[in-house]
């Protein structure tokens, strides 16, 4: 037997001793509300497709146009031969998006936020051989994480955590920091809380310290802002000191990411960052798609939606009250309910689908021990009811699972 193989069972054993092991649920339907897993029907509050577009007709056509147009498959990667005009189309489309926050912007198509994660970190890491300091907010997703990992690996690099509630500690550190370079790296919605990053102080930061300020935006593209541009058309920042990251498979309904900043620093990514360089184009079908996702999403469809979600989101606030649990102060469609132990959240969470509910049990280490929770997420395509109905089960569900 491969040497791995016993290794591997005893510590699938230790995860699940631990209530950690995970597991993967197909689901048989299109994403939305209302789903289907091995026969049985689930309301879900748990996608990250928060105006309902992931299965939305406009797109659904369009996929199929854009492969009828363009073919499935890229064929390369974008520097050899994978790169369409209709990925020229979209990056021209998505820098329009953040025009007004990014002086000089130019816009980079990536096959996944991950991906894009990677390569923006990793490259900046590169510029110039100097040792650069990189400063994260200790909240962030994994992959900014894996893309500091990474960035480590390579190259001179010092990393500072810092606690994003309590800026003072990093404006101290980078007060004494004497590194060429400096990157300050944070979620623009963090992903499992649900609150908004302080980009304005982080800016004015980044100013005084002489940094770049690069913010993943995962969860604001497509909902915050008036045009659903994200957090930067929300928050009217603008500087050409940011690196802003879109992601695609989450508010627009598709698939894919990109990074918009000042065209050198793209031109440095197109260089140097080896996740882009060294990978498969997305299709140019999906490029097709998306560019009617985005009209969609910054049109009065996605006006409308925003304010339905924005409607979901208050109701949810109104409607939600706890004794034993607590809810994150939350203005976002990630509504995290805390209930402390992995072994709560999960009894929890199989409580919820025995009502016929789905919303998984997040447990470290995605969140940090001893924070388990429940991660409750809306979206414009919940009903009133729905939302409603859900509150009911918990209120009852709080008042008769055994305290932990
Ligand atoms: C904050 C954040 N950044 C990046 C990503 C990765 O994006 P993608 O799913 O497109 O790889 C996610 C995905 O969950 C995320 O939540």
């Amino acid at each position: 037997m491969p040497f791995a193989l016993d290794q591997i069972d005893t510590e699938l054993v230790t995860l699940d001793r631990e209530l950690l092991r995970r597991s993967i649920r197909s689901v048989n339907t299109p994403c939305g509300p209302e789903i289907q897993i091995q026969g049985r029907s689930l309301l879900a509050f748990c996608s990250n497709d928060y105006l309902g577009l992931a299965n939305h007709p406009e797109l659904i056509a369009a996929l199929s146009e854009g492969a009828a147009r363009f073919g499935t498959g890229s064929g390369a990667s974008h520097l050899i031969s994978g790169h369409h005009v209709i990925h020229d189309e979209l990056e021209a489309k998505l820098a329009s998006t953040q025009a007004g926050a990014i002086p000089n912007v130019r816009a980079l198509f990536f096959s996944t936020g991950y991906v894009a994660n990677l390569s923006v970190i990793t490259a900046l890491g590169l510029i110039g051989n100097k040792k650069i300091s990189i400063y994260s907010a200790a909240l962030n997703h994994a992959s900014l994480i894996d893309g500091i990992r990474l960035a480590r690996g390579q190259g001179s690099v010092d990393l500072h955590i810092f606690d994003h509630h309590h800026l003072e500690a990093l404006d101290d550190i980078l007060h004494n920091d004497s590194a060429p370079h400096k990157l300050i790296v944070i979620d623009g919605v963090f992903s499992m809380d649900g609150d908004l990053a302080p980009v304005q102080k982080l800016l004015h930061l980044a100013n005084q310290y002489d940094a770049l300020l690069m913010i993943d935006d995962a969860h604001g593209f497509g909902v915050l802002g008036k045009h659903g541009y994200g957090i930067l058309e929300d928050q009217r920042i603008c500087s050409d000191r940011i690196i802003y990251i879109g992601t695609l498979g989450k508010a627009a309904g598709l698939n894919g990411a990109f990074v918009c900043a000042h065209k050198k620093i793209i031109a440095w990514l197109i260089q140097k960052a080896r996740p882009y360089i060294y990978s498969t184009a997305s299709s140019p079908a999906l490029a097709f798609a998306v560019l009617r996702s985005i009209s969609l999403m910054e049109g009065e469809k996605g006006k409308e939606l925003r304010v339905l979600l924005q409607q979901n989101i208050a109701l949810w606030k109104k409607e939600s009250t706890f004794t034993r649990w607590k809810r994150l102060e939350s203005d976002t469609a990630i509504q995290p309910i805390m209930v402390g132990s992995n072994e709560t959240a999960l009894q929890l969470a199989r409580a919820l689908d025995q009502f016929g509910y789905w919303i998984p049990a997040i447990r470290p280490p995605t969140v940090p021990k001893g924070k388990a929770r429940l991660r409750m997420t809306l979206s414009a395509a919940h009903t009133k009811e729905q939302i409603e109905g859900l509150c009911n089960v918990l209120s009852e569900l709080e008042s008769s699972l055994p305290p932990s």
